[in-house]
């Protein structure tokens, strides 16, 4: 029992899949696990134990923005024994070189964050994956013929901006894509030592407005959760 996780020790997998939205976990534990148990409510950040072709994982939300994650993602590093937690999101496409529904597995996150700076001396504005999930992702969606990009994305603090032009951040690190959690997951797993991935769908397209509607969200996540859960069944 931790914090902001009321799971008993031993209740919370080794290997963790984690969207941002606690109802998007409870889907997930419903429609992909077997056996799946609700292990945590507080605050109504939902996480479910369950098992995937007989593997045990937890899925379990993350909230959003960097100062969530990093509540959520430290105490399972440290007080679960967590060895992997795979952010499982969406993302807004800087360039429409993108497409919606492409998939992305993050090289890199950049960010104007304080985040790792003040939590653990990092003085950098991008972090990278963790461990071996990253490479893991990229040799299993080969595997199920899945197409995935690999490269920088923008954890950013902010979802509305006064300013339409591109962040310089997003310039200087040619970063595709916006979301706001992986900086302060890659930087926690760094500092525990474990390991951390992050795989996003393209949700909305930031120069067209263009967006997957609400009833196209489920479907749309499916490629990027097999990918997830058949990459974890082989940490
Ligand atoms: N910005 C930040 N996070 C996001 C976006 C966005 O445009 N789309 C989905 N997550």
């Amino acid at each position: 029992m931790s914090v902001h996780i009321s799971a008993a020790p031993g209740e919370i997998a080794k290997t963790v899949l984690m969207p941002g939205d606690p109802l998007r976990a409870k889907y997930i534990a419903e429609n992909f696990l077997e056996n799946a148990r609700q292990v945590n409510t507080v605050r109504n950040i939902f996480y479910y134990t369950g098992t995937y072709k007989g593997k045990q994982i937890t899925v379990g939300a993350s909230g959003m923005g960097c100062p969530s994650i990093g509540i959520y993602s430290f105490e399972l590093f440290t007080e679960y024994e967590v060895d992997c937690i795979i952010r499982v999101g969406t993302c807004g496409a800087y360039t429409e070189k993108l497409k919606l529904f492409d998939l992305i597995n993050v090289n890199l996150a950049c960010s104007e964050s304080t985040y790792a700076e003040n939590a653990w001396g990092y003085k950098k504005d991008r972090m990278k994956y963790r461990g071996p999930a990253y490479d893991v992702i990229n040799e299993t969606a080969k595997e199920l013929s899945i197409n995935l990009i690999c490269g920088p994305v923008h954890s950013s603090d902010v979802f509305y901006r006064a300013e339409s032009s591109k962040p310089a951040i997003v310039k200087k690190h040619k970063c595709l894509a916006a979301e706001m959690e992986a900086f302060a997951l890659f930087a926690n797993a760094r500092y525990t030592k474990k390991s951390a991935a992050t795989l996003l769908t393209v949700s909305d397209i930031i120069p067209t407005h263009e967006k997957i509607s609400s009833e196209e969200r489920e479907k749309a996540l499916l490629p990027m959760m097999q990918l997830a859960l058949a990459s974890s069944a082989k940490l």
